[in-house]
């Protein structure tokens, strides 16, 4: 999140977190798992940059389910996305963007699967969207 600070200001984001209190031991690539974060906040800012949204809010939370499962969502207010694209856009080389690639997050899914958990989407309040990834606790 750190590393988003400067964007997040430029672009006129406002950053929430709703992060875990009690701590959870994951097993995984500190840098894996960092990219992952940040390629959905990345994406995230520019859905709610690319139109003359005015509410632009993103929110993280963190949160143990059932004492071993970790659960991390990163929502926000852009446009959201289509339902017939909803699986598609995890596919490589899916993008809607001019200069996009379309790596972005089938390289989240794949790392996330590595990690034992899973990564999905869903639609927020207010239109956005809002990635979910899980992640197994140690032991
Ligand atoms: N938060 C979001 N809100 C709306 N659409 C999104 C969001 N995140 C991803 N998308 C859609 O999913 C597509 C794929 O995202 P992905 O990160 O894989 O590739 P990209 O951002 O287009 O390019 P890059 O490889 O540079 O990340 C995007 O082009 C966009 O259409
Ligand atoms: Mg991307």
């Amino acid at each position: 999140m750190a590393l988003t600070v400067v964007e997040l200001e430029q672009q006129r984001v406002l950053m929430t977190t709703h992060l875990s209190r009690s701590p959870l031991q994951v097993y995984g690539s500190e840098v894996q798992l960092q990219q992952v974060v940040l390629n959905l906040i990345l994406n995230a800012l520019d859905a709610m940059c690319a139109g003359d949204q005015v509410l632009r809010r993103l929110a993280i939370t963190s949160e143990v389910v059932r004492t071993d499962y970790l659960v991390v969502s990163v929502e926000d207010t852009g446009p959201g996305i289509a339902t017939e694209d909803m699986d598609k856009v995890f596919n490589a080389f899916f993008t809607t963007k001019d200069k996009g690639m379309g790596m972005g997050l089938a390289i989240c899914r794949s790392i996330i699967h590595a990690h034992g958990g899973q990564l999905y989407v869903m639609p927020a309040r207010y239109g956005g969207a809002t990635f979910v990834f899980t992640l197994p606790g140690v032991g």
